[in-house]
């Protein structure tokens, strides 16, 4: 069986990250680690996600299309997103 491909929602927030460096140590069990987020916290926190090897995309959670194209790469989904 290959590798599941994970993408997290709400990557970089309190919980979240709390799941995403759960996620990472156990990088072996896993594909592709991508996460979405804004392109402010983009800014702030990107390239140190990078660098541990999580692929960060970029865009607003309310554009479907942003979502959409997310999903490119048949994603296991795992969100834990602010409510608005
Ligand atoms: N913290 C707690 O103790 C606690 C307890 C019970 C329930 N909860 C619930 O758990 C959820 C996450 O809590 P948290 O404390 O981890 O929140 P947080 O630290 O504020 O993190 C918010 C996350 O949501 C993303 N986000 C921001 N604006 C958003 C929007 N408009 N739509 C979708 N996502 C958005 C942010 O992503 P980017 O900035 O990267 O885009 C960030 O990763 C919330 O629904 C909260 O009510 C939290």
């Amino acid at each position: 069986m290959s590798p599941q491909n994970i993408l997290l929602f709400g990557a970089t927030g309190n919980i979240g990250s709390f799941i995403l460096n759960a996620i990472l140590a156990q990088r072996s069990q896993f594909g592709r680690i991508a996460i979405f987020t804004s392109p402010r916290t983009a800014e702030t926190k990107g390239d140190v996600l990078k660098e541990q090897g999580v692929e960060v995309i970029i865009g607003d959670i309310e554009d479907e299309s942003a979502v959409k194209a997310a999903y490119e790469g048949k994603y296991t989904l795992c969100t834990h997103h602010r409510s608005t």
